[in-house]
């Protein structure tokens, strides 16, 4: 006779925007977990677009609606906080508590971003970071150049690559992907930590139109420049042109990492990531973490507190990162299988030269003002003068 504690079984429906083959291949360990607790069954709610251009206003949709999903990724810090102040996530203090959360998660400021008024609304899963270029060791080979250390002797092999029939790099069209390209990558990596600081958190419009900030901008036209033999919609795509050969560069967050695994491409051997582009070696401390809309059926409670629980787990978080690309967020946990990249990405973090993510600075409306912006520059032949001083002037309307 079954007790009268057990906990019944609900179906959780989690959406994300984790499309790609490595991304995909990293969710599926979330899924697996909550079904292995034989309780509760993980109902896969993918929705395509990186930044969760479009998953967002689906899962904000169907809160205001009153049909809440049972999960929802975001990248924590700005882009949920209106969401959290209005009150419609399940609070996971009490749970965090238990499992002592603050213990364990390194660093912990990863909480203090899913945290408002001492409560905390999201469990984070990863440390990711937006400043690498993956190059394809084959392609310089066959151009006849050394495989770069940097961004500087990457532009200095463009023509040996274009001469060898091969595009210099892969850019995905999308708005996203030109704006993390321009605001993230190339600021932190080509004019430093500081000044990104100074751009995005003290949001100093001055300086974002500056001389000094002018390098971003014309590092911007060249990398325009350097994309433009090949066309591209998805970021994944653009990976995969660089994992045939058929480009020799991307720049991309650590996820592209993924791509590679799923190719059963090696660290080092087949390609090479360079963080902060050789040039400023730097992690973002952004990433991904679930949210979870308040929802009046208790059992789909009890299954929300049981995946946040799991997803923060030991063996779930190694799992799930290794395929990932990104970096746990447990300080305490066994990455002896970690391969070149990430152990590149985890002596950055123990060296300590870190930043915070783009969207733990920036809201969610100025991100996508900045996003129609770069890929209106990116998909025109806009000048580095203009294109910085219009994104100055969206730094000086950001708050
Ligand atoms: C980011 C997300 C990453 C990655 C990327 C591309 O917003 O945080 O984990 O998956 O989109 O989909």
């Amino acid at each position: 006779m079954a007790l009268t504690t057990t906990v019944n079984a609900a179906d959780l429906e989690v959406v994300h925007w984790w499309t790609s083959g490595g991304e995909a291949a990293a969710v599926a360990e979330f899924a697996k977990a909550l079904d292995a607790s034989g309780k509760h069954k993980w109902i896969d709610g993918a929705i395509a677009g990186g930044g969760g251009t479009n998953a967002i206003p689906a899962v904000v949709s169907r809160m205001l609606g009153g049909d809440p999903v049972g999960a929802a990724q975001f990248n924590h810090g700005r882009q949920a906080e209106e969401l959290v102040a209005e009150g419609l996530f399940l609070d996971l203090t009490d749970l965090a508590k238990k499992e002592g959360w603050r213990d364990f998660v390194y660093p912990s400021s990863l909480l203090d971003a899913c945290t408002l008024d001492g409560r905390l609304y999201c469990v984070p899963v990863n440390i990711h970071s937006w400043q690498w270029i993956w190059l394809n060791n084959g392609a310089f080979a066959k151009a006849g150049v050394d495989v770069p250390s940097n961004w500087g002797e990457f532009v200095a092999s463009a023509d040996a690559l274009r001469s060898a029939g091969i595009a210099p790099m892969a850019t995905g069209s999308q708005a996203w992907q030109s704006s993390g390209l321009v605001t993230n990558v190339l600021a932190v990596s080509l004019v430093g930590s500081e000044a990104w600081a100074r751009v995005n958190v003290d949001k100093d419009a001055e300086f974002a139109a500056g001389p000094e900030y002018a390098a971003v901008f014309e590092a911007a036209e060249v990398a325009r420049d350097l994309s433009a033999d090949i066309e591209v919609t998805d970021w994944n795509l653009a990976t995969a042109a660089v994992i045939t050969g058929q480009a020799a560069a991307q720049i991309m967050g650590d996820w592209a990492q993924g791509e590679f695994a799923v190719a059963n491409a090696t660290a080092g051997e087949d390609y090479t990531c360079l963080p902060g582009l050789g040039e400023n070696k730097v992690l973002q401390l952004g990433g991904d973490a679930f949210y979870f809309p308040k929802n009046k059926d208790e059992d789909v409670e009890l299954a929300q507190l049981e995946l946040a629980s799991l997803m923060i787990s030991k063996q779930v978080q190694v799992d799930f990162n290794l395929k990932k690309g990104s970096l746990p967020v447990r300080g305490d946990v066994d990455l002896s299988s970690a391969n070149d990249c990430m152990r590149q990405g985890l002596a950055i973090l123990a060296d300590g030269n870190v930043l915070p993510g783009g969207d733990m600075a920036l809201t969610r409306d100025t991100v996508e003002s900045i996003n129609d912006l770069m890929v209106q520059f990116w998909n025109s032949d806009m000048s580095a003068a203009e294109v910085q001083k219009k994104y100055a002037a969206l730094i000086a309307s950001a708050d």
